[in-house]
């Protein structure tokens, strides 16, 4: 559980909870002298240590996690060339609101902003407005207020009152901070569910759940489950007929988490941005295929009415007039530094070589999971550098849980999870491809399926598991 709480349930005796041996030379230069108990772990240690002591207790504790590299469950950069990270490690100490202070990082920041822009054929790039964020879940809620907000105003005369009740439209398969955001600010959350093969938003079915209280749909360019794109283009234009049929005028949010980082370069000529007059904002990860280290986000508006001003806050006392949209106040600038780095490094030309290798990557480890028989592909990696594959019909000695067990005795994470309404009958395995996992990778990862399913296919009997628990999904 991500939510950490005290060890309430077995304080920790005074003097050390659970105990690390503390390696005679860790302690100090003289390994006699060294320490003779081992700091405690859940509360406050009386004393000072030596910050090589401390170093090396953190250090080996944090052996124990997987590598990051072989964790294909992460949609989250693992990789970033030298030079990007000695450019963070230079910035490590600027807070990104102290805009008057560090007036080069704020203009790094408006840069990435306008080739965002850009990148997204907004109508006028210098028009648009945007910002950094933490990552697309703090991009998601900002772009979630602005619409709710837009659709507060427009209906002043009757917001707030117990019939007027926001709702936002989009796939039951969107990301849980979308969740998130419909509890946090009391939006119903009105999801188009999965059908038979279709694994995202249907746009007949979102356009019908419309009505005079929904602030906006939200369309995913890739979805988290499956890395297919939802048909962005078809939904607005079932929003379009039906304004014309009802007069109801409804934005489209695109989350491009990942896709909005891919599509631009991979597949130029699908329209899903402000190209689409209804795609009143978009968000990306910039940690994600924006390829820097954790943790930026982007968020973007195709103008300012996108964006109610009202919004945006002003604070003077850092020096200057300086307007926000954030949810936190204080936040790295070494990460919005690296974003900058890496678009002005690669370029558009270097931008699509580093997709489509990651899309060549997934397209081949798909097929390579296709030609084994004990698995069915449900995407291919062909749009988002993502596939989904479950066991086939006649495997029954094993099933998705068992492979991702087996994977991860070798190293490699790969999570295995249930699909939502309607289609929680459904478990699969997920590979998320990113810059980095080289062909070589690849090849030693299809390697160890294969060693994997040798044994689970002469399993004696069928496992028997909780089906519903999900190992490692980034969901
Ligand atoms: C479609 C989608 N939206 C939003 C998010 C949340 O992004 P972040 O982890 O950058 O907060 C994700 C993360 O996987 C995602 O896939």
């Amino acid at each position: 559980m991500a939510l950490h709480r005290g060890n309430s349930e077995s304080p920790a005796p005074r003097g050390g909870g659970r105990r690390l041996a503390v390696n005679p030379f860790y302690g100090a230069t003289n390994p006699a002298a060294g320490m003779t108990e081992a700091p405690p772990t859940h509360r406050l240690p009386d004393s000072p240590m030596a910050p090589s002591t401390a170093y090396q207790l953190v250090h080996d504790e944090l052996m124990l996690d997987g590598n990051s590299r072989l964790n294909l469950a992460t949609f989250v950069t693992t990789w970033m060339e030298p030079e990007a990270a000695v450019l963070m490690a230079e910035c490590r100490d600027k807070n990104m609101i102290d805009k008057d202070e560090y007036p080069r990082t704020a203009e790094l920041e408006r840069r990435c902003v306008s080739m965002l822009a850009d990148l997204w054929n907004a109508p006028d790039p210098s028009a648009a407005v945007g910002c950094s964020t933490t990552g697309s879940s703090e991009a998601c809620m900002l772009a979630g207020l602005a619409l709710k907000r837009r659709w507060a105003s427009r209906n002043a005369d009757r917001y707030p009152s117990p019939q007027a009740r926001p709702n936002l439209v989009m796939g039951v398969n969107v990301q849980v901070c979308w969740e998130k955001f419909c509890t946090f600010w009391e939006v119903e959350a009105r999801l188009v569910p999965m059908e038979g093969e279709r694994f995202h938003l249907d746009p007949q079915v979102a356009a019908e759940l419309c009505d005079e209280n929904t602030i906006g749909v939200v369309g995913i360019l890739g979805s988290t489950f499956d890395g297919s794109y939802e048909p962005i283009a078809d939904l607005c234009a079932a929003l379009d007929a039906l304004q014309e049929r009802t007069g109801l005028d409804v934005p489209v949010h695109v989350d491009g988490a990942s896709g909005a980082m891919v599509a631009p370069f991979l597949d130029e000529d699908l329209v899903w941005d402000f190209r689409l007059p209804r795609v009143a904002s978009i968000n990306t990860s910039g940690h994600k295929y924006g390829l820097v280290y954790p943790g930026v986000g982007w968020a973007l508006w195709r103008d300012k009415e996108a964006l109610p001003e009202e919004l945006v806050f002003r604070v003077n006392y850092l020096g200057g007039d300086m307007p926000t949209f954030a949810l936190n106040f204080s936040r790295p600038g070494a990460q919005v530094v690296a974003q900058y780095y890496t678009l002005l490094r690669l370029g558009r030309d270097g931008f699509r070589a580093v997709q489509q290798a990651a899309r060549d990557v997934a397209g081949r480890v798909a097929k390579a999971m296709e030609e084994l028989d004990d698995f069915r592909l449900l995407t291919r990696g062909d749009q988002l550098p993502v596939f989904a594959f479950t066991t086939a019909a006649d495997v029954t000695r094993f099933d998705v849980f068992d492979v991702s067990r087996r994977l991860r005795e070798a190293g490699w994470l790969v999570p295995a999870y249930t699909f939502p309404p309607n289609r929680e009958d459904l478990s699969v395995l997920r590979v998320v491809c990113r810059n980095g996992f080289s062909e070589d990778l690849a090849d030693l990862f299809i390697d160890d399926v294969r060693r994997s399913l040798e044994d689970l296919r002469r399993q004696p009997h069928p496992l028997t598991h909780d089906r519903g628990a999900a190992t490692g999904f980034h969901h």
